[in-house]
Parts: C-alpha cells; structure tokens; sequence
C-alpha cells in the first residue's frame, strides 16, 4: 500500500534521512523506534508529502507521491509532533475551521465532529478554550483533527511525550482500537519502545537517518537470541561491584541502572554463582534478581551501543 525507496533528506549539509525503505501493508500497525533526531519526523514528512525528499520516491498504491501528493493526501491523517490548534478559539471552532480546510462542511461536518469527538473522549468539554485544556487533551484534539475527513491510514509523531499516564494511556487505548477494531492503518512513531511493542506488528528501527533494523518484535530480539540480561536490584549504589562484575569470565556487558546493575551475559550461561560471590565480596546487598529475555531496548544497545533515551 505505503513504500518508500531509498528515501533522502539532505537540510544544507546534514543528511537527517538516507536510504530508508520501508513499506507498509493496508491494516497494518507500524512502529518506526529511534532516538531524539533520529530522522522520524522528516521521514514523516516526506511520506506525507509535506516536504520533498532530496532523493528517492514514496509511493502510495504504486503512485508517486512525490509528483503528486493528492494521491495520498484524502486517504492520510497526520498527527504532527507539535500540537497544530488555535488556542484562542474552543475544541469544536478548532474542528470546525479544520474541517473546512478538508473541504467538509454542513450538517455532514457537524456529524464527522461529533464523531471524533466521541472517539477521543472529549464530547463534554467540546466548548471549552483550547488553552484551557491540559496538554494531554490537546493532544486528543489534534489527534481527533487528523481523523476528521475519516482518514484510512493515520500516521502519529510521537503522540504521547510529555503528557500525564492517563492521557497517554487512552490514546494507546484509541490507537490499538483504531486499528484492531476499524482496520486504521497506522505508523506510530515513538522514543519508547514499549509503547511501541505494545502497539504495532512490525517495527522498524531509526537511528542517524537510517533504518539499522526491522521486523515483528520477536524477529529483532531474536538478534539477541543468543543472549539474556541479569537484572540486579541493589539497596544502594557499588561501584566496585560493576567493576568485579565486568571480570566475570562470560560477562559481555555490565550496565548501571536507575535501582542496581543489568549484566548481558550469554544464554544459559550458568554465571548466578560467580554474581553472588562477588556481591558478597563487596558487602552489597541484593534486593531482588532477575533473569530477563532481550527487549528491544537491548536490541538497540547491541546495534547502536547506546540507549534509546540518552
Ligand atoms: N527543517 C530542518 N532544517 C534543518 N535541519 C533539520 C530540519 N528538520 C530536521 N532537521 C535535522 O534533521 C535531523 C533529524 O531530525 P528529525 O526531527 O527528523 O528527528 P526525530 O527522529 O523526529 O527526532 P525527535 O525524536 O527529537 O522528534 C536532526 O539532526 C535535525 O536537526
Ligand atoms: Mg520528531
């Protein structure tokens, strides 16, 4: 349905995108994962035609979107990073000047507003100043934006940063129903991976511009499959202890965490023992331990050596 080829985005002398591909499927929900500056949002953008690759082609049903953009634009809704409302005015003045923008309007405008309306939760406070609104809500108002002219794929910019747990959560809530329930298409793009496990099918990995890996969740941690990490809760922080850690015969990484250590170690690999005694060693006190399959997290630390939020 969705695929762009050898995508590229030169801005004067930083390249921000090169040689992505990635294709998408009708009903399918896809993860695009990276770090701050990755690339997502100018990816994003040349896929929704809203600014024009240096090089490369996205194409929409086999159509170039890049010598015409309206062969995709009815068909896509885009929830940009920044939130894209008029302050001053209520939630339903905001839809109704943006409905028009789509071209709706009347009695049909009024019935596709109170439809979204309904499907981000706001109805009862559609009357309300946008300012007045907490950032999570405004969200929702973008995001009902974006689905007014009932869009049947919808491609979100990192929805959720920066609101309260609640709001995040029903906007996870909305997407997966979106998808699941009316077959939405979706390309979800996210600096955390769980939101990302949770949400989508497929996954593809960003970073510096270029796709370093993709595929279902199981396929990327298999990457890993060859190892497991060791999480160890400590009451307070050893540094010695991550040194002798590192010593372990086995040992391929130690990482500090916010409560204790993660090791990667190999599978199997039989080193619990070893871990102990060194604890014991430097008098440190194990709260809980835990043996863990990889995350995509893990995934990539190994492909990038740092972490997703750096
Ligand atoms: N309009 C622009 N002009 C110049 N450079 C740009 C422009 N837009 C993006 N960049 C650069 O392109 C790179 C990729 O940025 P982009 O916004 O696509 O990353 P991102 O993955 O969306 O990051 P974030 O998670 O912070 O939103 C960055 O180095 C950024 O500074
Ligand atoms: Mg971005």
């Amino acid at each position: 349905m969705l695929e762009t080829i050898n995508l590229k985005k030169v801005f004067k002398k930083n390249t921000a995108v090169s040689d992505v591909n990635l294709y998408m499927e009708k009903g399918e929900s896809v993860g695009l994962l990276g770090p701050n500056g990755a690339g997502k949002s100018t990816a994003i953008s040349m896929i929704s035609s809203l600014i024009k690759p240096t090089a490369g082609d996205v194409t929409w049903h086999g159509k170039s979107v890049v010598k015409d953009p309206n062969v995709i634009r009815m068909h896509l809704g885009v929830v940009p990073q920044e939130i894209a409302l008029y302050k001053e005015l209520t939630a339903m003045e905001n839809l109704r000047f943006f409905g028009r923008i789509y071209g709706l309007k009347g009695k049909a405008l009024e019935k596709q507003i109170l439809k979204v309306l309904e499907i981000v939760g706001l109805t009862e406070r559609k009357d309300e100043l946008v300012k007045h609104y907490s950032g999570g809500m405004q969200r929702r108002i973008n995001i009902a934006v974006a689905l007014l002219h009932e869009p049947d794929f919808i491609i979100m910019d990192e929805p959720t940063v920066g609101i309260d747990p609640q709001s995040r959560n029903y906007i996870l809530e909305m997407v997966q129903q979106l998808n699941q329930e009316k077959g939405m298409t979706v390309l979800y793009t996210s600096h955390y991976m769980e939101e990302v496990e949770r949400l989508c099918d497929r996954i593809y990995i960003m970073d510096h511009g270029k796709i370093i890996a993709a595929g279902t969740k199981q396929e990327l941690t298999s990457i890993l499959s060859s190892e497991e990490s060791i999480l160890i809760e400590l009451d307070r922080p050893y540094p010695a202890l991550i040194t002798e850690l590192e010593q372990i015969e086995g040992v391929l990484r130690v990482i500090e965490t916010e409560k204790g250590i993660k090791l990667i170690t190999p599978k199997n690999s039989r080193l619990l023992g070893s871990i102990f005694q060194a604890a014991e060693r430097q008098q440190a006190q194990i709260v809980s331990l835990n043996v863990q399959i990889p995350t995509l997290e893990d995934v990539f630390l190994h492909l990038t050596g740092r972490k997703l939020r750096d």
